[in-house]
């Protein structure tokens, strides 16, 4: 008796252990049929999300190109400039500064052929005048302002800056802030622009209103 009572002891034993073995196995087995799954859904989560070129709230379509422009805000952070990807002028970069900040950009290839800063609170704004008049067909330009872009504007330059296709350049003035891509072949004024006055009690900061951001795709030009 004591014997058959050990042998099922045994026995119990026995088919306890190969069930637990059978569960872990059946576990671990399911546990990888579950992971590689998940896994394989998380990799291809990441490459789904297609991260739009400069950050865009949407993509551009074939043929475009996508840009996004930061205003200076105040007179603390200095304006960011993107272009297909490309950060052609930041603080990080430090080819920022205060006044105007503007990239030319070839509108057929998308080349970055300059990118230049006008103090237009001190500075010799001659400059920024040769500098627009020279600017070849078929560039874009990308302008953002910093600080002060105001001070020292005059009609010469408003006159410039509006044959590119702006509508605002005729009433910027001290601490406004101001995005806009424009272009000599313009027959129309340019879509992507934005101006925000400096007005006291409405500005963000003391004395500057908020920084501006413009985002888009430019057609790229078919020569
Ligand atoms: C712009 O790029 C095109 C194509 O590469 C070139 O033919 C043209 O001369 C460039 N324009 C300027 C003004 O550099």
């Amino acid at each position: 008796m004591r014997l058959s009572g050990v042998l099922r002891f045994l026995a119990l034993i026995f088919a306890l252990i190969t069930t637990w073995i059978f569960i872990r196995s059946y576990i671990s087995l399911n546990m990888k049929t579950i992971r590689l799954p998940r896994w394989l859904g998380l990799v291809t989560k990441e490459i789904s999300v297609v991260r739009t070129k400069c950050g865009l709230t949407k993509p551009c379509p074939e043929e475009f190109f996508a840009f996004k422009i930061s205003s200076g805000a105040a007179n603390v952070v200095g304006p960011t400039m993107c272009f297909e990807n490309q950060v052609i002028m930041s603080p990080v970069k430090n080819n920022v500064g205060r006044g105007l900040n503007i990239a030319l950009v070839n509108g057929t290839s998308g080349m970055v052929l300059t990118q230049k800063c006008f103090d237009m609170y001190s500075g010799d704004v001659k400059l920024l005048v040769k500098f627009l008049k020279e600017i070849p067909v078929g560039m874009l330009v990308l302008v953002a302002s910093y600080d002060d872009p105001g001070t020292k504007m005059n009609n010469e330059i408003r006159k410039l800056l509006s044959d590119l296709g702006s509508s605002y350049a005729n009433q910027l003035g001290f601490r406004d802030s101001w995005v806009f891509v424009g272009s000599k072949d313009l027959k129309n004024k340019s879509p992507f622009e934005q101006l925000l006055k400096n007005s006291p009690g409405k500005n963000k900061y003391d004395g500057w209103p908020e920084l501006l951001e413009l985002e888009g795709c430019v057609p790229r030009k078919i020569p």
